[in-house]
C-alpha cells in the first residue's frame, strides 16, 4: 500500500484511473472501516481510503482535539487487510492551505434535522470535506456505513444535485458480538459504560420489533425508548421513528400501511455521545 500525503502525490498514483473506488474516514480503524475498504474493492479498483480528521465538522466544545489519531496502527491495519492501493493521509494544511470560505450548506430539511439539530454546522462540514476528498481523488464509487444514516443520505443527495459522477455505495452496520454498532469514538468509554452501551442498539431493537407486531403510535414509542434510557442513566438527544426514503415524520396512516421506517437515535453516556440506527 502506498501512503501519500499531499494531493500532488495522490494524482501521481491515480493517474489514468478512472474506476477507483473511495473510501473516506477520520482514522482510528476499527472492523467497520475495514469493511467498507473490502466491498470498496469488489466495486472498484484501486481502493484508496482517506484519513483526515475534518476540523470542519467539529463543534467548539466537541472532541476535535481529543479525536484518537492512530495512522501507524491504521496504516498496519490496511496493510494486513490487502484491499487498500493508496491512503490518502493530508494534513490540514494541504487540505485547508486557506481558510475554507466556500462551504456546502446542505438543505434544512435534511440537514437541519436530527444529527444537524443538536451538531449545528456538523453537515457543512462533513459535506465540504467530502467534496474536496471527491475532487481530489475523483473515484467512480464511494462507500459510506449505514451508522451515520443521515450522513449517508446527504452525500447521496450532494452527488446527485451537484451531479457528480460518484456512485455512492451503502454498507451495513458493523457490530460488536453484543450488538453496539462499531464507533471510532467507542474507546471513550469506560469499561461499566462499554458493557451498559448495548442498550442504545437493544432499546432500538425493542422499538424495531413493537412496529414490526403491528405497534402505529410512534409518539408513544418515542417517548417509552426515551424514557427507558433515561432511567438508565443516559442523556438523550433524540429517539426518532422517520421514513426512510427522506427522514420526515411518517404519517400513522403511512406507518399503518408499511411506509420503510428508520428508527434514528443519539444519546450520551456519561461525557461518550452514541448514534444508532435501525431500519424496520
Ligand atoms: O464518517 C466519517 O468518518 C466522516 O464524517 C467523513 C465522511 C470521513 C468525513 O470527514
Amino acid at each position: 500500500m502506498k501512503v501519500v500525503h499531499t494531493i500532488e502525490a495522490l494524482r501521481d498514483q491515480l493517474r489514468g484511473q478512472t474506476r477507483a473506488a473511495f473510501v473516506p474516514t477520520m482514522g482510528n480503524l476499527h472492523a467497520g472501516h475495514l469493511a467498507l475498504m473490502k466491498t470498496a474493492r469488489q466495486h472498484g479498483d484501486p481502493v484508496v481510503a482517506s484519513i483526515f480528521v475534518n476540523r470542519l465538522q467539529f463543534g467548539p466544545n466537541e472532541d476535535f482535539e481529543k479525536y484518537p489519531r492512530t495512522l501507524l496502527d491504521d496504516i498496519e491495519k490496511l496493510e494486513k487487510g490487502r484491499d487498500v492501493y493508496v491512503l490518502f493521509a493530508p494534513d490540514e494544511r494541504e487540505l485547508y492551505p486557506e481558510p475554507q470560505t466556500f462551504r456546502v450548506q446542505p438543505p434544512d430539511d435534511l440537514g437541519g434535522i436530527l444529527e444537524g439539530e443538536h451538531r449545528p454546522g456538523f453537515f457543512d462540514g462533513v459535506c465540504t470535506v467530502v467534496l474536496k476528498l471527491f475532487s481530489c481523488v475523483q473515484p467512480r464509487v464511494a462507500v459510506f456505513g449505514k451508522k451515520d444514516y443521515q450522513q449517508l443520505m446527504l452525500i447521496r443527495s450532494m452527488c446527485r444535485q451537484f451531479q457528480l459522477p460518484v456512485e455512492i455505495l451503502a454498507h451495513e452496520t458493523v457490530r460488536a458480538d453484543d450488538g453496539l454498532a462499531l464507533s471510532s469514538r467507542n474507546v471513550y468509554l469506560s469499561a461499566e459504560h462499554r458493557s451498559q452501551a448495548t442498550e442504545l442498539y437493544t432499546t432500538i431493537g425493542g422499538v424495531r420489533d413493537a412496529l414490526l407486531n403491528g405497534a402505529t403510535d410512534i409518539g408513544s414509542l418515542q417517548t417509552l425508548a426515551s424514557h427507558f434510557l433515561k432511567s438508565r442513566g443516559w442523556q438523550v438527544d433524540y429517539i426518532a421513528i422517520r421514513r426512510q426514503r427522506d427522514l420526515l415524520l411518517p404519517t400513522s396512516s403511512e406507518v399503518a400501511s408499511g411506509e420503510r421506517l428508520v428508527i434514528l437515535a443519539a444519546a450520551k453516556l456519561g461525557q461518550t455521545r452514541l448514534i444508532d440506527n435501525l431500519e424496520v
